[in-house]
Order: structure tokens, then sequence, then C-alpha cells
């Protein structure tokens, strides 16, 4: 179900948008985006993720921070992972909506040159294990290899042990990308390889986070981006307000809610949906009937492949009821990028017949996934 819609930056490519692989498939064209320029501030996110261990004390708190970069106008958010002994570096996709952790090794001849190379012969904690991988997501990306144990170190925290994927080949998408590879945040039961337990599993179980819940802030490009995943806490000040404790479906192995309605503007009401929490895409892809239905309040129009165009003076925000409280996307963010004359939403359809509620709703929210419950909590930003 990995949707990929890269208006954006053509090097960022697909990957990230829609993670969680299932056998439905669509796929969006990929245009590049001229606005896009490096700017200051992914600079300083970058400088602060190459030393985050210097920002955030762990062990003695019980819980990791991870700042993220945004990457190409909250196209996608990426982290920094270290892997091995001594560290190895990288940088992965952060997706709530898979659940495998792969990335690209010295065995991937392909791999291309601008990604890191995990290399297990430079790693004293790396053992053998051979067991092969194979994903494919539902823009038409894949990687496949082979699986390893090593010492994954996660906002500082060693989590010693755990399965890797070590990739033998990857699609193009990802060599054009800016990641390294994915650390997938969903549930267990939907690894590639059964009887995986994903770093978030495993940090809980082993008793390595005092809370067994992570909370997750997107950031904005319009504002400073960054974001930052908090494994084993929440981060309080980013915060207004209640949070809004949300059932979760897990039955797919997604963080799957209900969605109770809501509505667009004065007189557009939306009915109800269920959704997966997915921070892995994105957009904010709505059922079909759903989609019509902000579209028409928006005056939107179906372009016939998943995408809606907007006008790009649209001042129209979208409020999602879930739990019973009200969470409002502003209009800014249901105009994701301006193609030619007019604009692409922020939202589309998903073909399917349940939403996927991607970054241009995270971002307006804070997000606590609680696996164990399962849950999540949401609440609105400081
Ligand atoms: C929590 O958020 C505040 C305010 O944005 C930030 O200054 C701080 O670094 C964050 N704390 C952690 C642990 O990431």
């Amino acid at each position: 179900m990995k949707i990929s819609f890269c208006i954006a930056l053509l090097a960022t490519t697909a990957t990230l948008l829609n993670a969680a692989p299932t056998e439905k498939t669509q796929t969006f064209p990929l245009v590049s985006n001229p606005k896009f320029k490096p700017n200051a501030k992914y600079s300083v996110a970058k400088a602060r993720a190459k030393y985050f261990k210097h920002l955030t004390s762990v062990s003695s708190s019980g819980e990791g921070t991870v700042p993220m970069t945004d990457d190409g106008s909250d196209l996608e958010y990426y982290g920094e992972v270290s892997i091995g002994t001594p560290p190895q570096k990288l940088k992965l996709d952060f997706d709530t909506g898979s659940s495998d952790l792969w990335f690209a090794s010295t065995l991937c001849s392909g791999c291309s040159g601008s990604q890191t190379k995990y290399d297990p012969t430079k790693s004293s904690t790396y053992k053998k294990e051979g067991k092969p991988w194979s994903i494919s997501y539902g823009d038409g990306s894949n990687a496949k290899g082979v699986t390893g144990l090593d010492t994954v170190n996660l906002g500082g925290i060693d989590i010693k042990g755990q399965r890797i994927e070590l990739a033998e080949s990857e699609s193009d998408q990802f060599q054009k990308g800016a990641t390294d590879g994915l650390l997938g945040l969903g549930f267990s039961s939907i690894s590639t390889v059964s009887g995986t337990k994903t770093p978030v599993d495993n940090l809980i179980e082993q008793g390595l986070i005092s809370n067994p819940v992570f909370g997750v802030f997107l950031g904005k490009a319009s504002k400073s981006g960054g974001g930052e995943y908090i494994f084993g806490g929440i981060n309080k000040s980013k915060v207004s307000g209640d949070f809004t404790k949300v059932p979760v479906d897990n039955s797919q192995g997604w963080y799957q809610i209900e969605v109770d309605g809501g509505s667009a503007g004065k007189g557009g009401s939306i009915d109800k949906f269920s959704g997966i929490v997915d921070t892995g895409t994105t957009l904010l892809l709505l059922t079909d009937a759903v989609a019509k239905q902000v579209g028409d309040a928006l005056q939107a129009t179906d372009n016939g492949d998943g995408t809606y165009s907007i006008p790009c003076d649209s001042a129209t925000d979208l409020t999602l009821t879930i739990a019973g409280a009200d969470f409002t996307i502003p209009a800014a963010d249901l105009i994701y990028d301006k193609s030619g004359s007019s604009c692409i939403a922020g939202f589309g359809s998903s073909g399917m017949d349940f939403a996927i509620l991607g970054d241009v709703f995270l971002k307006n929210v804070y997000t606590v996934f609680a696996p164990q419950v399962p849950e999540v909590q949401f609440a609105k930003l400081a």
C-alpha cells in the first residue's frame, strides 16, 4: 500500500511515501520540484543529527531521542541510526507503516554511490545469519538481501543482537533517495522475515526504555522543519492540552484507527472512515468516497490517478474528529505543491477501503504510539 506521491524532489523518490507492503499497487508520476533548494535549517538539522549523542543523555532517563531531518519540504523524515561496533551511521526513513529494518550494505554492488553502505566486516558485534529477505512497497520500489544480527543504537540506546536486513540489491527509487534504508516502526507481525522482533519491540522487551511508547513530532518546512522521535517518552513541551487516546486495530500489523468524520470548511461534512497512522507516507490519502467529499468542499478536482488539483488560493481547513476530539489541518497544508499553474492537494485517494493518515495530517499533531495497548494518542501542538 505504499503509494508513492513524489511531487517534490525527483531524487528523493518514492520510497517513503508509502511504506506498508501489500499487493495493492498504485503509482503516481514523479515530477521534479524546481523549487527545492538546500537551506540553512536543513544543514542545522543535519549537523544536530550528526552530533545527537552529545546533545542527549539517554540511558539514565530510560528514553532516547532521535532528531529528524525534514527532507524535500515535508516529503519524508529521516533520522540517523548507528549500526555495529564501532558505530556506522545510517540515514533511515522512519516508517510506522512497515516493520522491516533494512539498509544498503557492502554486499550491494548496485547500491548508489551516495548511500552509506553498512559494512559487516567492520563491525565486531556483527553476527552472520543469512536468512533471505525481500520487500516490495506499493509504489513498485523494492529491496532484498540477507539478514544478520548486530547492535543497533537508537537515540543513544544500544539494542544488542537486533536482526538487521542487509540489502544486496535495491530498486532505483532507493538509489535516488536521500536515505540509506528504512526503519520500520509497525508491529513485528508484518516483518517480512518471520519471527523478527522490531527494534521497538526489543526496546520494550529488553527493558531498555522506561515507558513502552514512542512520541513523534514532525516539523514543517514552512516553519523550522526537523522533527523528533522519542523512544520511551514524550516531549511535553511540544504539546498543548490533553492527549486523546485512540484504540488501535493491529490485526494487519498497522496502527489502524477509526476517524469519526469531520468537516471541510463551513458546510462540508465528512463520513467516518478507518485509516492507518503512517509516518512513512507523505500525503493524507482518503477512501475514494471521503476524498470526493473533501474534494467537493475544497473545490478540488480528481485527477483520476489518486491525486487532486486544488485552487492555489484555497483557504479552507479540514478538521478530522477522532475519538471525540477535533484535529485541524490548516488550508496551507492541504496545498501540497504547485504544478504548473495549478496546485496539487495534500490529500488524495488511497484507492483502498481504508485511508492512510500520512504526514499532511501527522505534522499537525503530536503522536504517541503505544504498541502494547495498542493505541495511539494525539494532542495538539504547542
Ligand atoms: C522537546 O521540545 C523542546 C521544544 O521544542 C526542545 O527544545 C527539546 O530539545 C525537546 N526535547 C527533547 C528531549 O528532544
